[in-house]
């Protein structure tokens, strides 16, 4: 029981060497029986969050396509209110629920310009989204479950603080190399292995090439 926070499953298809993207940002890596298996996962969850690069670099819609079902709410952490409205999570904000979380850096001029659109706009943390805040705020929205799915950069602020409670990762089959190609959780990093998070497999299940791993 996670108490007064929703329930967060961090979701994504990785690398066998570990990374989310190429160097050069690309992250097409699950087939797609994996996309139908994610798809089904989104429908059955309250909220999506993605970090800003993600929401720039692959420009998703974050809606269930490849399955039947409910479009989750869509969460962005975008500090400074840097989103696009050429965006497709802009484009499709009159249809799909869609809320953009600042902090209190972010400039006037940029909320005015989001304020145009049917965007919700919450405000958590000082200079940078406050995760643990804005966690809270969900839940008194009525959010319960959320599926993280990505970057690297927002994994490793939800794992940093223990925020994660479920870990669904697609292995696929391929390398992609590069030291600056993101891996699955960026960051810092923790110095020692007793202190870095540890988690329990619960499940593997193979999907010709790929794997996907289970977590608790
Ligand atoms: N294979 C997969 O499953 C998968 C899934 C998702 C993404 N990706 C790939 O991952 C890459 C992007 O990852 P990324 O690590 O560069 O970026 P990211 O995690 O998507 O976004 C990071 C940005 O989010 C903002 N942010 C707001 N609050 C934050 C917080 N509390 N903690 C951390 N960040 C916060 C920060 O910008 P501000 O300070 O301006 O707010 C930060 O720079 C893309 O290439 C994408 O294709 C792959």
């Amino acid at each position: 029981m996670v108490g007064s926070r929703p329930r967060v499953i961090l979701s994504a298809a990785i690398s066998l060497d570990g990374k989310i993207a190429t160097k050069t940002g690309k992250s097409e890596l699950s087939s797609k029986r994996d996309k139908t298996r994610v798809h089904k996962l989104r429908s059955k969850v309250d909220a999506i969050i993605i970090g800003k690069n993600t929401a720039k670099i692959d420009d998703p819609l974050l809606t269930v396509r490849y399955a039947k079902g409910k479009n989750p709410t869509r969460i962005i952490l975008d500090s400074c209110g840097t989103i696009l409205p050429r965006s497709n999570i802009i484009k499709t904000a009159k249809h799909v629920r869609t809320i953009i979380v600042v902090s209190k850096k972010a400039p006037k001029k940029n909320l005015a310009r989001l304020d145009k659109y049917p965007l919700e706009i919450l405000v958590a943390g000082q200079n940078q989204v406050n995760i643990k805040k804005l966690l809270n705020l969900l839940y008194k929205k009525k959010i319960k479950t959320i599926l993280l799915e990505g970057g690297g950069t927002v994994n490793w602020d939800f794992v940093r603080q223990g925020m994660v409670d479920e870990l669904i990762v697609t292995v696929t089959p391929y390398l992609v190399g590069g030291k600056d190609a993101i891996t699955l959780v960026e960051g810092d990093g923790f110095s020692d292995i007793t202190n870095s998070a540890k988690l329990k497999l619960q499940k593997v299940m193979r999907q010709n090439d790929e794997i996907v791993l289970y977590y608790i």
